[in-house]
């Protein structure tokens, strides 16, 4: 029989999304609603293992659907891969009547949620990550609100490229994954769109590429560039001097990590946090959040982390042509 759910606590881990305080807040309206009382765990793992765990009302969340960031703070925990540190977790969250725990993060955070899963605390996972990099869901929270602000930052470098007749590399976050730069090369019109899932590191077509784009008569040159491949400036530097272009480096960084979110990320984070705290109060364990073919569903963790995402090949496709 699933074990009764009084107490539920709410973190969220790893680098912060928009749209994760929208989650927070369904969170725990869903669980007052269904009658179970709410924690909220400040920054992370981290702040399980130090005990910064505080009640939670509705009234708590009012006034944070709009907010970037995350009203509970979030960490990188390194000590949490350790046995000893999610048994002390587990024993924590005992201590505080804590039966349940929603965990807002990316993939590394999941392994987290699965180890304290496995010490008796039933925990769910949900999407809250900009890169979109996880595999069991079409949707990661954040990423809508960071494509966005990227494109529109592009958008700007994109006037500055054409008034000087430059070719200005962008680099755009993603860790190892290409999301981020695919939606905007593709939505920003780039003539080149680098993805670590795709590149071949031949910087000679690049160079080719511009060339052939000037002698076309465009008079700038916008290359969007992964995270996951980098080295734009040194980039900049071999691609100026081996075409004579004023060639520059734009890291658009943590910029594209903060800011209100956009309607797309408030509406998945108040689903799939409602989804979360439902399925958490019927007693289910060990499983994440994902939304695939029109569908909220959930999966067992292991499952999830076991899938494998790759860009959409005529995704990619169509980049390569569009961008010509
Ligand atoms: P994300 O959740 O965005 O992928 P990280 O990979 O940095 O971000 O993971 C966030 C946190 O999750 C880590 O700082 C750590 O506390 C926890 N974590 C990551 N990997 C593991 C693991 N293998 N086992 C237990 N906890 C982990
Ligand atoms: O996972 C989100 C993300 O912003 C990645 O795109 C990036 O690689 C990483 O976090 C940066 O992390 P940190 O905040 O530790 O610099």
């Amino acid at each position: 029989m699933a074990k009764e759910i009084k107490t539920i606590g709410v973190l969220t881990s790893g680098g912060d999304a928009p749209g994760m305080n929208a989650a927070i807040r369904a969170i725990v309206r869903k669980a007052i609603g269904n009658g179970v009382k709410v924690k909220g765990i400040k920054k992370g793992y981290m702040g399980l293992l130090n005990e910064e765990i505080m009640d939670m009302q509705k009234h708590d969340v009012s006034d944070i659907i709009q907010r970037g960031g995350t009203i509970l703070g979030t960490a990188r925990c390194v000590e949490f891969k350790e046995e000893e540190f999610q048994e002390k977790a587990a024993q924590i969250c005992r201590k505080h009547g804590i039966d349940g725990l929603v965990v807002i993060g990316g993939d590394g955070s999941y392994r987290g949620a699965q180890a304290l899963s496995r010490h008796g605390i039933n925990t769910i996972g949900i999407p809250g990550t900009i890169d979109l990099d996880i595999a069991c869901t079409e949707y990661t929270i954040g990423f809508d609100t960071a494509i966005n602000t990227a494109m529109a930052a592009i958008d700007k470098v994109r006037d500055t490229s054409s008034s000087h007749e430059r070719c200005n590399i962008i680099e755009v976050m993603g860790r190892n994954a290409g999301y981020i730069a695919l939606w905007c090369g593709v939505a920003n019109g780039a003539e080149d769109i680098l993805l670590p899932e795709k590149y071949d590191f031949n910087e000679q077509n690049i160079i080719n590429n511009i060339i052939t784009n000037r002698k076309r008569g465009k008079t700038h040159h916008i290359i969007v560039n992964a995270e996951g491949i980098g080295h734009s400036t040194s980039m900049a530097r071999r691609i100026e001097a081996a075409t004579g272009i004023e060639t520059r480096a734009t890291i658009l960084g943590y910029m594209q990590r903060g800011g209100s979110p956009t309607c797309k990320d408030r509406f998945y984070a108040s689903i799939m946090g409602s989804y979360a705290a439902d399925i958490l109060c019927e007693g289910k364990t060990n499983r994440v959040v994902g939304y695939t073919n029109g569908e909220f569903k959930d999966f067992d963790i292991e499952e999830a982390l076991n899938m494998h995402k790759e860009i959409p090949e005529y995704q990619f496709k169509v980049s390569k042509i569009l961008s010509q």
